[in-house]
């Protein structure tokens, strides 16, 4: 039997270590999708939808911004992490097979869930009949086979950033994601019928004190199983951690892609 889509997902919610994965996601990114959320025009009395909400930190500012007069369903198949909030309805559901309401949201977000699912295509069409016409999608979505090293401690360094890197992707891969899907959700989302697409692409200067160094700083130990499967060592896991906190790691941060688009029909 294939395995379902719960047991290969990489990042489990019920692990110790989703905690911190959360923390280091939202201190990384909420300010990016949150401004790219406003811009959108979400705001009071709105009806939205959070897809895969995680440590719920999107969703509660969201239910925030649109309440008290509107609300937000925040989904996950392991939804325990995230925190009651008025105007927040959870729910654990599975975006691939769970029924979904159909032109019910002004809005639907969601950030680093599809690019896990291997039926994300099939997943973008049933977000997209889940909008009112006139509503917004937005998906907030990696490319993790972009990100260079710029300056490392010395060349053996470099390799092994490089070795770490290359498993990550092999590994993901081998799960089901598309790491390369936040460069290819642009054309998804036109093919899925949506109008007025607008990718957004934001790249960081990678250091010892970024969050998005933490988080993946963070993946050592959370995947560290995963890791050696694709033949890396504990020594090289503590070496890239210790390269990770060195003071003159320099790196260009993998590419976030916020991309947006518009179900046709009016709005209202
Ligand atoms: C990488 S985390 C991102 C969490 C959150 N969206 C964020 O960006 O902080 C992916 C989330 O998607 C959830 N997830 C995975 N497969 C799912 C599915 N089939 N349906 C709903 N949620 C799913 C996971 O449990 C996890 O909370």
């Amino acid at each position: 039997m294939p395995p379902t889509m719960e047991t290969r997902y990489v990042f489990d919610n019920h692990s110790e270590h989703a905690f911190d994965q959360h923390r280091f996601l939202a201190r990384a990114y909420d300010p990016f999708t949150t401004a790219r959320l406003a811009e959108a025009g979400a705001g009071p009395g709105w009806r939205c939808l959070e897809v895969g909400a995680g440590g719920g930190s999107v969703a509660t500012w969201l239910a925030r911004r649109v309440g008290p007069d509107g609300t937000v369903v925040a989904t996950d198949i392991k939804p325990e992490r995230i925190p009651d909030e008025p105007g927040l309805e959870i729910r654990r559901h599975d975006i691939v097979r769970d029924p979904l309401p159909e032109a019910e949201f002004d809005l639907v977000h969601a950030r680093l869930v599809l690019l896990h699912l291997p039926e994300r295509v099939a997943v973008l069409d049933r977000l997209v009949r889940a909008l009112k016409p006139g509503g917004v999608l937005q998906l907030d979505e990696f490319d993790i086979t972009y990100g260079p090293a710029l300056l490392m401690p010395d060349p053996a360094a470099r390799r092994l950033y490089e070795t770490f890197l290359a498993a990550k992707i092999r590994l993901m891969t081998r799960a089901g994601a598309d790491v390369a899907w936040g460069r290819n959700a642009p054309a998804a989302m036109r093919a899925a019928g949506l109008t007025g697409i607008d990718p957004r692409p934001r790249l960081d200067l990678w250091t010892a004190d970024s969050p998005g160094v933490h988080l993946i700083s963070h993946h050592t130990r959370h995947l560290r199983d995963r890791f050696v499967e694709e033949g890396m060592t504990d020594r090289q896991l503590a070496d890239v951690r210790a390269l990770l906190a060195d003071p003159g790691f320099r790196a260009t941060s993998c590419v976030m892609y916020s991309v947006q688009g518009r179900r046709p029909g009016a709005a209202g």
